[in-house]
This record gives C-alpha cells, sequence and structure tokens, in this order.
C-alpha cells in the first residue's frame, strides 16, 4: 500500500513512541531512555528499552524491537496496515486511503470498504430479527436459550432465506447503499452463479453470528441452519480484511475479563454460553483446529487456558493439539470435564452457571488429562497391554519437572494401576536419565551450531563472511541512524554498491535504504514493516541500537567499513577462482598417475 509522502512522520510524531508502548509496559526512566520488562519474552530485570530520540524501541533480551508501528504489530497482533490504522486511530488521524492495493494485494478492493459492507451486512442480518421474514431465526435463537441482551451483545442476526421467499432482500439492500459487485464478492457475503452470472448472497436462511476483530470491525460471519441439513455452520472464507487463522471468535470481549484464564471452546453458541452464564473469557475457533497463530495471540492475553473441548476422539484429537501449540508460547492448560454433557452449551442449559463454575475451577490439568487418556486407550486388565500403559506412563512421568510432582503423580498411577510405588519410581527414573542423556547430547549439538553460527535464521550467510556481516553492519547500522549519509555512502563512482554485499540479509537492508530514498527522499523506519518480519526489524534495530551507543558514528567509520568489506569481497573473488586445495592435490596426483 502506498502511503502518502509525509504520512508515517506524521504518525510517528502524533504518536510517540514512549506513550504508546507505556500503555503495554511499565516503564521507567534511565537516563535519556526508558526500560521496563520486555512484553514479548518472560523477563525478571528489565532489558526492554524505548529510544525516544530515535523512536524506536529494543530488547537485549530476546532481540524485538522497532519502532512504534512494530511495536503494534506485535503487542495487538496486526499486519503492518492493521498497525498503521490502529495507530491513526489512537491519534485521530484519518487513514488514507489507497487507489488500488488491497490489504494483502490479493484483491482490488479496499480493506476499508469490505469491513463497512460487514458492517453493513451485520446491521441488515440484526434488524431482520425484528422483521416479519426474521421470525424464524429470532424463534431459533430463543429455542437456544438466548436472551435479547445476549442476541444484541453479540450482534446476533438471521439471514432470510430469499430463494424460498423470491426476494432480494440482502441484495437490494446492499446494492442500495452503494455496494459494488466486487466489493460484495469480494468480502464474502455474495457469490455468482455459475448458470446466469447473477449475484446471490453466500448466508441464506441461517442464524447470523458476527466476528468482530480487536480493533472492532466485523471481518466474518458464521451462519447456522436451523435443523438439521448441512453444511451446519457456514463460514466466511479469508478476505482482504480477515484471515481465519489468526482470528478467534470473542476475544474482542474476552481479552478485557482474562487475565486468569481463557476458556477455549469449539463453537460459537458455547462461547456464547458462557458468555451469558457469566464468564467473559471465552473464545473458539472459527471452524477449524486451533493455529499456532492463535496459540500466540492467547498467550499475550492470559497464562492459563482451559480447553472445553468435546470430549468424543475428534474433540480428544483437538485437546491435544492445542495443549501442544499453548505449551509451546508458555501457557498453562486445563482440560474441562464436562459429564452428562456434550459441549459448554449444552451443560450450562442442562446444569446452570455455578455448575460450570466449579467444573472450571476444578478442571482437570494438562498432566492429568494426560494420563487419564493413555489409561483409557489400554485394557488394563490385558497383561501384555497393561505393560504397555505402564510404560507409556513411565514416559509422561518422566517428563514432570519437580520431584514433589513426580511423587505425588508416582503415588496415584501406582495405585491405580495395582503396581508398586518403589518398581514405578525406578522406572521413572532409569528413563529420566535416559532424557537427560539425550538432552546432554542434543545440547551440546546446539551449542555447536550456534558457536559456528548456523541456525541464524534471518542472516544463514553470517556464519561464513564474520567479518564482512559485521563490517556490513556497521554501515548499516550508522546509515540507520543517520539516513542522511547514505547519499554520499552510495553515491558517485567509489559508491558503495548493493552487490558489495556479501550476506543476504545485509544486502536486501541496504537495497531497501536505497529504494525507500529514491522512493520517498528520506528513509524512515516506518516503512520497514511493509517488507521485513518481525524479527528482521528486530535484528535491523539491533544494529541501530549498537550504533546509538557509540560515540564516533561518521562517515569515516562508515569508509573504513568499506574498506573491510570490499578487502573480504576480494578475498572470495580469488577463492573461487583459485583452485581449492582439494583440487589442487587431485591435479598433482593425477599428474602423477595416482
Ligand atoms: P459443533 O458441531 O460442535 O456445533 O461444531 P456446536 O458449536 O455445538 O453448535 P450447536 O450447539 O450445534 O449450534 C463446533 C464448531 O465447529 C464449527 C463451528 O465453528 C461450530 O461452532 N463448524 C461445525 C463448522 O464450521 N461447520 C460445520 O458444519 C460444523
Ligand atoms: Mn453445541
Amino acid at each position: 500500500m502506498a502511503l502518502p509522502e509525509g504520512f508515517l512522520e506524521d504518525l510517528k510524531f502524533r504518536n510517540p513512541v514512549e506513550d504508546v508502548i507505556s500503555s503495554y509496559v511499565s516503564l521507567k526512566r534511565a537516563g535519556s531512555n526508558l526500560v521496563g520488562l520486555c512484553p514479548f519474552h518472560n523477563e525478571k530485570s528489565p532489558s526492554f528499552t524505548v529510544f525516544p530520540a530515535t523512536r524506536g524501541f529494543y530488547c537485549f533480551g530476546c532481540g524485538a524491537g522497532g519502532d512504534a508501528i512494530t511495536f503494534i504489530m506485535k503487542a495487538e497482533n496486526l499486519d503492518y496496515i492493521g498497525a498503521v490504522e490502529h495507530l491513526c486511530k489512537r491519534a485521530g488521524m484519518e487513514m488514507p486511503e489507497d487507489d488500488h492495493a488491497g490489504r494483502r494485494g490479493d484483491s482490488d478492493v479496499k480493506k476499508a470498504r469490505v469491513y463497512a459492507a460487514n458492517r453493513d451486512a451485520a446491521r441488515f442480518y440484526h434488524d431482520m430479527l425484528s422483521k416479519p421474514e426474521g421470525q424464524a431465526g429470532l424463534a431459533y435463537l430463543r429455542s437456544r436459550g438466548l436472551t435479547d441482551a445476549v442476541i444484541r451483545r453479540f450482534g446476533l442476526g438471521f439471514a432470510p432465506d430469499e430463494f424460498t421467499l423470491r426476494k432480494n432482500l440482502f441484495l437490494d439492500h446492499m446494492l442500495g447503499l452503494g455496494y459494488t459487485e466486487k466489493e460484495l464478492l469480494a468480502s464474502f457475503l455474495c457469490a455468482k452463479s455459475q448458470k446466469n452470472g447473477r449475484l446471490y448472497p453466500i448466508f441464506r436462511n441461517r442464524v447470523m453470528f458476527p466476528v468482530i476483530d480487536l480493533t472492532g470491525e466485523v471481518v466474518a460471519f458464521g451462519g447456522r441452519v436451523m435443523d438439521d441439513s448441512k453444511p451446519k455452520y457456514l463460514n466466511s472464507s479469508d478476505t482482504p480484511g480477515f484471515k481465519k487463522s489468526r482470528t478467534l471468535f470473542a476475544l474482542n470481549y474476552a481479552r478485557h475479563a482474562c487475565e486468569e484464564r481463557l476458556i477455549l471452546c469449539e463453537g460459537y453458541m458455547d462461547v456464547i454460553a458462557v458468555h451469558a452464564a457469566g464468564m467473559p473469557g471465552a473464545v473458539a475457533t472459527l471452524g477449524t483446529a486451533i493455529t499456532a497463530e492463535q496459540a500466540r495471540i492467547m498467550a499475550r492475553y492470559t497464562k492459563e487456558v482451559v480447553i472445553a473441548y468435546d470430549m468424543d476422539d475428534a474433540g480428544r484429537r483437538a485437546a491435544e493439539k492445542a495443549i501442544a501449540l499453548l505449551d509451546g508460547v508458555g501457557v498453562r492448560t486445563k482440560i474441562l470435564k464436562l459429564n452428562g454433557a456434550k459441549d459448554p452449551d449444552e451443560f450450562i442449559r442442562k446444569f446452570g452457571a455455578d455448575a460450570f463454575r466449579l467444573r472450571l475451577d476444578d478442571s482437570e490439568n494438562q498432566f492429568d488429562y494426560r494420563c487419564s487418556v493413555v489409561i483409557a486407550s489400554h485394557d488394563l486388565e490385558d497383561f501384555n497391554d497393561r505393560m504397555a500403559c505402564i510404560s507409556e506412563l513411565t514416559a509422561l512421568l518422566s517428563t514432570l519437572h519437580t520431584d514433589v510432582e513426580r511423587d505425588v503423580y508416582i503415588g496415584r498411577l501406582a495405585d491405580k494401576l495395582g503396581v508398586s510405588r518403589d518398581s514405578l519410581k525406578n522406572d521413572v527414573t532409569r528413563a529420566r536419565k535416559r532424557q537427560e542423556k539425550t538432552q546432554k547430547t542434543e545440547q551440546t549439538r546446539r551449542q555447536i551450531q550456534k558457536t559456528a553460527g548456523y541456525g541464524d535464521r534471518i542472516n544463514p550467510d553470517r556464519a561464513k563472511f564474520r567479518r564482512a556481516a559485521s563490517a556490513e553492519e556497521s554501515i548499516l547500522g550508522i546509515l540507520l541512524l543517520y539516513p542522511e549519509l547514505l547519499s554520499e555512502t552510495a553515491g558517485g563512482a567509489e559508491g558503495l554498491r548493493e552487490e558489495e554485499f556479501l550476506t543476504a540479509f545485509n544486502r536486501r537492508v541496504y537495497a531497501f535504504l536505497l529504494s525507500c530514498t529514491a522512493e520517498h527522499g528520506r528513509f524512515e523506519s516506518g516503512y520497514l514493516g511493509e517488507v521485513f518480519s518481525d524479527e528482521e526489524i528486530g535484528r535491523i534495530t539491533g544494529m541501530q541500537v549498537a550504533h546509538t551507543q557509540l560515540t564516533r558514528n561518521d562517515m569515516s567509520v562508515i569508509r573504513d567499513n568499506i574498506t573491510v568489506l570490499r578487502e573480504e569481497g576480494a578475498k572470495e573473488k580469488q577463492k573461487s577462482t583459485d583452485l581449492s586445495a582439494d583440487d589442487l592435490q587431485n591435479l598433482i596426483r593425477s599428474r602423477r598417475g595416482e
């Protein structure tokens, strides 16, 4: 998306980085900078630093870094344009519209139009509930126990059965509001008939659940049939303003209520029932299994997630996946056991909100759950099966970190399995020893790789060209800090050219500095988000920060480093024209006739 000249300057001027960040992190002055605990990794002493002068932030602990835009991208889990919009709203600025570029370049419809269309559609569906054509929908929602207040809060609605009615209610309404055919198609509100090329509404004769994102926009819908026909739920596909894998239903409400825990449900109705029962921390994925992105989003808002899935086979598998993903981002998980009901909605309807709350409080932790799954999958009467079960449990027990935990569970499981505590304990000790050994080998391997410079995902060439890379990074660090030195660095016959960089990532950064300057007159770090990932921006900010702390940052330092870089470049060239030592030896051998 091409933003107007000076727009990012203005945006960042009106959103001082320290102000933006201080609503997320409590910051303390430290000289001319501010420091706090990094919101992107766990730490006890502050290594997260905000630099008002360069309008950036950098965490010396985890390498996250960037400017106000990058910060919002990470903190609110928005993409680049989303973060720009967020800051626009924050400062009360108008978001510039772009003529052609869609949000993700996959559509030429403006995202703002998709959102507007969705909002108007949501209003239309909701209003239907008070019209004759929508009475079936209202009756259905009420039959599911929803009060008018809940219906209003979630903006539920009804999409009329237009084919049977032989009326174009939705289409006429939307066209009447000025939406074009293209916009309605891009918003996943309408489709085009293959037969006669006519536009028709995708959602018909369904009760409608709008999905609202964290900035308050309606981004998608789920629509449920009112009988047993298929598919039961229809969900919006990804649109220019919506990515299913990054969205959670009701997180717009839950995020304000969930310091303690989030409740992860399977469906729309469950979430609404749990909210209606007075627990606003419920969210759901949108008809798909949980993704790593969604796990990461949840980790921003809470340290504990209670998984409230159906406990059929599919639900169990889904729960396992959720546990693994949430585990990976440092979120504790517990499994909610609902006896006598298939899902939270049904449970609350049958046994009431209080019963549900009690369940929530003693929901099984992940470990109990895993054990019970292992036990349930074996026939303990059968000798071989029982041995297999014990060995699986031993492996599981050996993953517990503290002696106390292990003792507690060993005691419990030994009783349950009818084996002696001591023998189970011995098995676990042996399993732990084995694990420690493999862990150590793994650790050593990683350490070796790290020192050899492998595993640098951002700039893998760094290991091969150490001296050149550090010269490159000095050049870039200074240029990022003083973009006005770029013309002297790159200009003239002796100017530094992009091809002279030996490492690919640094070359990309330099190329970006050049193209950004050519395009906008001046490099501005706000543009980085358009091209580089969060992690890459962190690395770039790191180069800049390294030089903030040096006193000599001038053209002569750049020149010295260009000299180093050229020396290294020449060496490389020499190498590729020289015969390698091996080649040479082979040549000599073949001469000798060996
Ligand atoms: P369920 O079939 O468990 O439905 O699907 P539910 O949530 O209990 O809904 P009710 O109580 O029957 O109304 C769980 C979730 O899976 C997705 C939906 O997001 C649903 O809420 N789903 C299900 C679909 O996307 N499509 C389907 O056809 C069915
Ligand atoms: Mn249900």
